[in-house]
């Protein structure tokens, strides 16, 4: 079994999404034999910038026309991230609530690997995925809840990341998706809503 741990906050030891995945995954490892575990830490990664260069990188990545050493490093990091999708058996994120969506690193993960004929189909007509995964496990983490209300808009909750990230997750192929969500993960019930988060993870990873 591999799993793609896709890693999406920069604050390692610190951070609670990572504390609340590293739960689920631990207790998963526990009950599934031969697990293995590809973590793609984003803010580790050496992402490339999603610039003019790499955007002709991919117009001639479809098309076939030849690329200068620039754009031939920049498609194959392309197809390299596209890969760790494509060997992945199931996929397990953490997602910390960033302006209400997802963390900028994230979208430029997403937007380098997704890939026509990499992470998805399209034959002029119709959209299919490229890949074929069970399961994905999503935790989103918030420091705040809507109780922290504003004077002229309602709070949206977790709707702009988990509404994006199910979407995506199942247009490149994955059937189910489970979702955890924890708040207050930076105000004075920090400790509790992580330990809380941490054991539902827990639970979710002996169903997973
Ligand atoms: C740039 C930035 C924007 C944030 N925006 C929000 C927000 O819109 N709503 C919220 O409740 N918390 C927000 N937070 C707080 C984080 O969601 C919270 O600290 C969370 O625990 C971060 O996850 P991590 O600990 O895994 O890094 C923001 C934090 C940062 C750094």
């Amino acid at each position: 079994m591999n799993i793609l741990n896709i890693v999406t906050s920069p604050r390692k030891e610190k951070s609670a999404s990572t504390a609340v995945v590293n739960a689920f995954l631990s207790e998963y490892k526990e009950r599934v034999r031969d697990v293995t575990i590809d973590r793609l830490d984003i803010w580790q990664e050496q992402l490339p910038e999603f610039d003019a260069e790499a955007i002709d990188a991919k117009y001639k990545g479809v098309s076939g026309e030849s690329m200068t050493p620039v754009e031939a490093a920049t498609w194959e990091k392309i197809r390299e991230l596209a890969s760790r999708f494509q060997r992945a058996d199931r996929i397990v994120l953490g997602v910390p609530m960033w302006n209400f969506s997802v963390p900028y690193k994230l979208k430029q993960l997403i937007d380098l690997s997704c890939q026509r004929n990499m992470l998805f189909t399209f034959d002029g007509e119709f959209y299919g995925p490229s890949l074929s995964i069970d399961k994905a496990f999503v935790a989103y983490v918030r420091g705040q809840s809507d109780a922290a209300g504003f004077k002229t808009v309602s709070q949206p909750g977790f709707e702009y990341l988990s509404g994006y990230v199910e979407f995506w997750l199942r247009f490149i192929g994955v059937r189910s998706v489970v979702n955890l969500t924890v708040e207050h993960s930076w105000d004075g019930r920090a400790v509790d809503m992580i330990d809380a988060g941490k054991r539902q993870a827990v639970e979710l990873a002996r169903q997973f």
